[in-house]
């Protein structure tokens, strides 16, 4: 069977969780896109040139998973060329045999328009700071809730593929959400889309 499910949304409103847990009980493949521009942000040298030739290892490397890959990231997310030259790369992913969760910004608007389910994962600027705080343990709260201010404009301001929920999206709001209820709803949208659970 092949299907795809697109969960969008800004930084840490708990769309990482939500795709794995949805993928390990759906036994799909998942597909963490932010990766992909968090690899091209810390390669030094020609931001297109090196997306352009991206490969699997890139993406297993350390340090991507940390506050200053995410702002690199966001950075190199403005340039169009960038984005295009992932395209490709997140598009045949998304085509897998048993299905595929793929999550980012754009995959409901831009990667895949056709997905058979769309989910927009947001939570309140301050609650995202403070769980990316807790995580990380990095700076303070109120440092990490201007850079979550900061990404949330760069990323929904850009020109190209700007952060939005597509029109058929469905919003699942986690600011009052235990980690454990999220999972749950978004598996029941899911179940309802794809009619099965
Ligand atoms: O989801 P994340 O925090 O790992 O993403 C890091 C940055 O990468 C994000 O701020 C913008 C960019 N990004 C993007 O533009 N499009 C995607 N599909 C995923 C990430």
């Amino acid at each position: 069977m092949q299907f795809t499910i697109a969960i969008d949304g800004p930084a840490a409103a708990g769309k990482g969780t939500i795709s794995r847990a949805i993928a390990q009980h759906l036994g799909a493949a998942h597909l963490d896109t932010g990766l992909l521009y968090r690899a091209v942000g810390m390669k030094t040298g020609d931001p297109v040139e090196i997306a352009r030739t991206l490969s699997a290892q890139d993406l297993a490397r350390e340090g991507l998973r940390t506050v200053a890959a995410g702002e690199a990231a966001s950075r190199v997310a403005v340039n169009p060329q960038v984005r295009a030259a992932l395209v490709a790369f997140q598009r045949d992913f998304a085509r897998r045999e048993g299905g595929a969760v793929l999550d980012g910004r754009d995959i409901g608007t831009v990667i895949c328009p056709q997905a058979e389910v769309k989910l927009f994962v947001t939570a309140s600027p301050e609650t995202r700071a403070m769980r990316r705080w807790q995580e990380t343990g990095e700076g303070s709260y109120d440092e990490v809730l201007e850079q979550v201010r900061i990404r949330d404009a760069r990323d929904m301001e850009r020109a190209d593929a700007p952060l939005r929920p597509a029109e058929d999206a469905v919003v699942l709001d986690t600011t009052d959400l235990s980690i454990e209820q999220a999972i749950a709803q978004a598996q029941a949208v899911i179940a309802e889309r794809l009619g099965r659970v």
